[in-house]
């Protein structure tokens, strides 16, 4: 879930390792470790809470030759100083950092209990150490093969030895793990924002491959050790994007980065003279595109609302079948994979594992996917049979934003690519892409009245409970600014199509839960108009976002926040953002810890 940073190279260990583990913080965590290697011996601190939490036991002189740090997300195991990692065997000499779940840990641990070795925390990870212990036989790299063959479940693992100096072996299983090749260093971690200062030059590594690192050289091999060549990639994102620059938090910074994010996610894709889109990633013919019957999105958490809000829109203009399925569901549900079912996985960080396991089995079953992907080399992105980037810059808040819009933008250029080959007609195409390019400055002006949004949040943020009503494509919108004000601001929060309050949610309806209407312009704003006299009837407090001029539902509602006009497809760019910047300002209004939400991880690398 979190984050795992190893180092061999002449620089100051303790910096470079703690350095690193500040720029996985935004993976949510909730304890930190690091290993520092000197000449026969290893040195562990570690300690629950932040990472400054841990510098502060960090004696200043303290470092290394070669190292490792950790950042946990319990799983297995309270959060306390002895389950942080790194963790070690009997003897001391071994040490692992470990991210992920090792299923089959309690049957290990009695075997290695009844071999004699002692356990010192409740983690699953603790059974690598001593596993390892027991296949050693003076060769780590050959007792880290030995031993992972016998782990289920996932990993992102760091291994040293105290008599292995200079010396660290990583492997994987459904967890990432990233190679940085420096000059006369090398790192190894779990995302490369922990290695960006320090180089750009990357290796991805796959399953079931281990990595033998050295501060001049690496090596990759299989299970049963014959070399892989890998290939280098650089890494396109700059530094300063890892910044917070002139913004309190990273999540207002990504709000606003939406007027550059948006047309990043369009640039070179939108043919104008066609009217359609140019999208080489796909890696599919026209033809084969024709033949598409039927699509298939999957995804968690926003990226699903995002698959959900396509899927309308794809149905709608393309005329294709297209539903949404959480990827959770779809793995254990032996899905039905039939020819002409085209699937995608969006994915922001194209690491997250409900998703990756999906796309595995739905690829077991023949199934053609295509990744909708933010992190450039992510396994998702890796695995998949094509797809796009959205290129939204890396997004560091846990609470999504401007993927959202780009995983939105990207799927909208797939739509108008299908609805172009079918139904669509030039002119009409011509006034999607007109549509799509004008969101960027709808979006800056809704962006120049955060101030408005900010005195909603003044006045509700002591709610107890939301209700965040849509209809149509607006539906997924409510869900996500529903999901928005949970995970930041942790305000109860449901979101409903309009019409189903009267099923059950508006037995909520009191004077202390208002409900968010997503009101555009479209057929079903008279339904709407109706549902919150519904609410108004009953005394609930009515917060309406609607379209400028719109003045019959500023009469019915008590506060209106006003979005430009657009067409209905293009509502939900205009309707997503207001509901971003309400959640950030209630959870600041409740000072919150807006870019790690507790309880939250950036990256869901477990199940
Ligand atoms: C979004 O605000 C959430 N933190 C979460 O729901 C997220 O969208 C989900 O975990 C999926 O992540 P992904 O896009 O990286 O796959
Ligand atoms: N399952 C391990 C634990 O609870 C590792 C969790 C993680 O990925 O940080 O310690």
């Amino acid at each position: 879930m979190c984050g795992i940073i190893g180092y061999c190279g002449k620089k100051h260990l303790t910096d470079v390792l703690l350095t690193g583990l500040k720029r996985l913080e935004y993976r949510g965590y909730d304890s930190a470790g690091i290993c520092l290697g000197n000449s026969n011996s290893l040195t562990i601190y570690k300690k629950e809470g932040k990472i400054r939490d841990l510098t502060a036991i960090v004696p200043r002189e303290a470092t290394g030759s070669w190292g490792m740090g950790h950042t946990r997300w319990a799983t297995h195991g309270g959060v306390t100083d002895v389950n942080a990692h790194p963790h070690t065997d009997c003897s001391g000499k071994i040490a692992i950092c470990h991210n992920g779940i090792i299923e089959n840990y309690s049957r290990l641990k009695e075997k290695l209990g009844s071999e004699g070795h002692s356990f010192h925390t409740e983690t699953d990870s603790e059974v690598i150490a001593h596993l390892i212990e027991s296949m050693y036989s003076g060769d780590l790299e050959k007792a880290v093969k030995d031993s992972v063959p016998l782990l289920q479940g996932t990993f992102g693992l760091l291994v040293m030895h105290a008599d292995h100096p200079c010396e660290i072996i990583g492997a994987r299983n459904g967890s990432p793990l990233v190679l940085g090749i420096g000059e006369n260093e090398m790192f190894l971690a779990s995302d490369v924002s922990a290695m960006m200062s320090h180089t750009k030059q990357v290796v991805y590594c796959e399953d079931g491959e281990v990595v033998k690192l050295s501060a001049l050289d690496y090596q990759v091999s299989d299970l049963r050790n014959r070399p892989i060549d890998k290939e280098v990639s650089r890494i396109s994102w700059e530094l300063e994007e890892l910044e917070k620059g002139k913004f309190s938090h990273f999540m207002i910074k990504e709000i606003f980065e939406q007027v550059q994010s948006i047309p990043r996610a369009m640039n070179g894709r939108v043919d104008e003279n066609q009217a359609t889109a140019r999208l080489g990633g796909l890696n599919m013919t026209e033809r084969e595109l024709l033949g598409i019957k039927r699509v298939v999105i999957i995804a968690a958490g926003t990226s699903f609302y995002a698959g959900q809000t396509a899927a309308w829109l794809l149905e709608s203009l393309a005329r294709i079948p297209a539903v949404t399925e959480l990827a959770s569901e779809l793995r254990y549900r032996n899905p039905l994979v039939e020819e002409g079912t085209l699937y995608f996985a969006v994915s922001q960080s194209g690491e997250t594992l409900d998703t990756l396991m999906a796309v595995r089995e739905l690829q077991s079953k023949g199934a053609r996917v295509l990744g909708i992907c933010n992190v450039v080399g992510s396994t998702i992105a890796r695995e998949s049979d094509g797809g796009v980037y959205i290129h939204s810059g890396p997004e560091i808040a846990v609470a999504s934003t401007k993927a959202f819009t780009s995983q939105l933008t990207a799927l909208y250029l797939f739509i108008l690519k299908m609805a172009r080959m079918r139904h669509m007609a030039w002119l009409q195409g011509q006034t999607f892409i007109e549509g799509l390019l004008s969101v960027p400055r709808c979006l800056e002006s809704i962006l120049a009245r955060a101030g408005e949004l900010q005195a909603l949040a003044k006045k509700y943020h002591q709610a107890e409970s939301f209700l965040f009503l849509g209809r149509g494509i607006n539906y997924p919108v409510a869900l996500e600014g529903a999901l928005k004000l949970k995970e930041i601001a942790y305000i109860h929060a449901e979101g409903c199509s309009a019409a189903e309050i009267k099923h059950g949610p508006i037995a909520l309806i009191n004077q202390n839960t208002p409900s968010m209407f997503l009101v555009p312009e479209d057929h079903l704003r008279s339904k709407l108009i109706s549902n919150m006299k519904e609410i108004k009837a009953r005394g609930g407090p009515v917060i309406a976002l609607c379209m400028e001029g719109d003045r019959e539902t500023a009469e019915i509602a008590d506060d209106v926040f006003y979005v430009p006009k657009i067409s209905e497809e293009f509502s939900p760019f205009v309707m997503v953002v207001p509901l971003q910047l309400f959640a950030y300002y209630c959870a600041l209004e409740l000072e919150r810890n807006v870019d790690q939400p507790r309880n939250l991880a950036k990256s869901v690398t477990v199940e």
